[in-house]
């Protein structure tokens, strides 16, 4: 949807031909405004400091320049209070330019609680997005707007890195790990998704597109992904659900072939906590860890996502999706305390689906503790 001339007050037309003349790309994010307000405050120190650095040099060159042959450069001391203007304008200048900075950064860096989690996993050279819920897509992430959204990137080959100009986010995605970006957007309408880090042959064409939906229309959608579900699944009850968990092996090669730039749904396979439990029984986790809180040769996945967790060398550890993947790809790395190092790696052996699909599997079995104590009630 195309939202020009919406804007038709004076300070809006202004603004307009301010930001179009710095080529800054529009603004459709929550933090779009300090980002852009921090990148002007940069560039206007900058200005002024130049501006105050030339101008003093070249007052200078005249004012004192040599007038005759038997000029003497007159020998200065004690300028004290000079000195410290000298020092103290850009210091203070520089501080408070790095407290901006510091304070947008960790608001970036900081998803608010009750963010949507999606799952983004990057591949040469495309971009898939699934819901915790269960749909899947390639190549369009849909999100209401005015919600807090929460991005778990990962990638399945090379390092990507998903940015969106509008949103003014970029995060690297990185294979065999996960990182996290969030963002909440302010208007309705579609948005570019690009790859800023080289990742091969089409690495510039590595598009996908933001569709944030009104409050009303991303209910109904959400609607429409649920009953479709429940369509294929009765469509087909003992279905290609059974087969392998994850993305099965010729969809993939379906992705492969296919435009990549199109959008592909699909959601017969459940959502992720199902998808989770049963790459957990089926890769063996569950002969290590419990789920129900009993000790075991691994800790139990019992109440463990978010979990303060002691490590053998001392550190403590949140249980966050960081750590989770890092303890799935490279268990020996950060143990955690009392335990034996006899988890195996499965580095290249777990589909990032399927990674997502434990991760949220191991997260509903925070709450269902919380519903069984409720539930043994007297
Ligand atoms: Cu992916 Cu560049």
């Amino acid at each position: 949807a195309s939202h020009a001339g919406t804007e038709s007050t004076d300070s809006g037309v202004l603004e307009e031909l301010f930001r179009k003349s710095l080529f800054l790309p529009e603004q459709a994010s929550s933090i779009a405004k300090d980002v852009d307000h921090l990148h002007y405050a940069i560039i206007t120190a900058a200005l002024v400091m130049a501006a105050l650095i030339f101008g003093f040099a070249a007052y200078c060159l005249i004012r004192f320049r040599r007038r005759s042959e038997t000029d003497v450069t007159r020998k200065v001391q004690g300028t004290l209070g000079w000195e410290l203007l000298f020092v103290g304008v850009p210091l203070t200048t520089f501080l408070v330019w790095f407290y901006i900075g510091y304070h947008d950064f960790i608001r970036m860096q900081t998803p608010p609680p009750g963010a949507m989690d999606v799952y983004v996993v990057g591949k040469q050279w495309m971009w898939k997005f699934t819901y915790p819920e269960g749909p899947n897509s390639i190549g369009v992430l849909r999100v209401p707007v005015g919600k807090p959204v929460r991005l778990l990137l990962t990638s399945r080959d090379v390092i990507h890195s998903f940015y969106v100009p509008a949103f003014r986010i970029k995060q690297d995605a990185i294979p065999g790990a996960y990182t996290q970006t969030w963002f909440e957007v302010t208007k309705p309408g579609s948005y570019r998704v690009m790859c800023a880090e080289y990742c091969g042959l089409k690495h510039s064409e590595m598009w996908a597109e933001v569709v944030a939906l009104s409050e009303a229309d991303w209910d109904a959608w959400m609607k429409e992904q649920r009953e479709g579900r429940v369509a294929l699944r009765d469509a087909s009850p003992s279905g290609p659900e059974r087969e392998e968990p994850g993305i099965p092996a010729r969809r993939v090669a379906r992705y492969d072939a296919q435009e990549p730039h199109g959008e592909v749904m699909y959601g017969e396979r459940g959502t992720l906590p199902e998808r989770g439990e049963r790459v957990a029984a089926e890769r063996g986790c569950l002969r290590c860890h419990t789920v129900d809180g009993t000790a075991h040769i691994g800790p139990t996945w019992l109440d463990l996502y978010g979990r303060q967790e002691r490590l053998t060398n001392g550190e403590t550890v949140v249980a966050d999706e960081a750590y989770l993947t890092e303890s799935m790809m490279k268990p020996q790395d950060r143990l955690v305390e009392g335990y034996e190092p006899v988890m195996p790696s499965y580095q290249g052996q777990l589909e990032a689906a399927e990674v997502a699909a434990l991760l949220e599997y191991i997260k509903t079995l925070r709450s269902a503790r919380l519903e069984n104590t409720r539930s043994e009630g007297p």
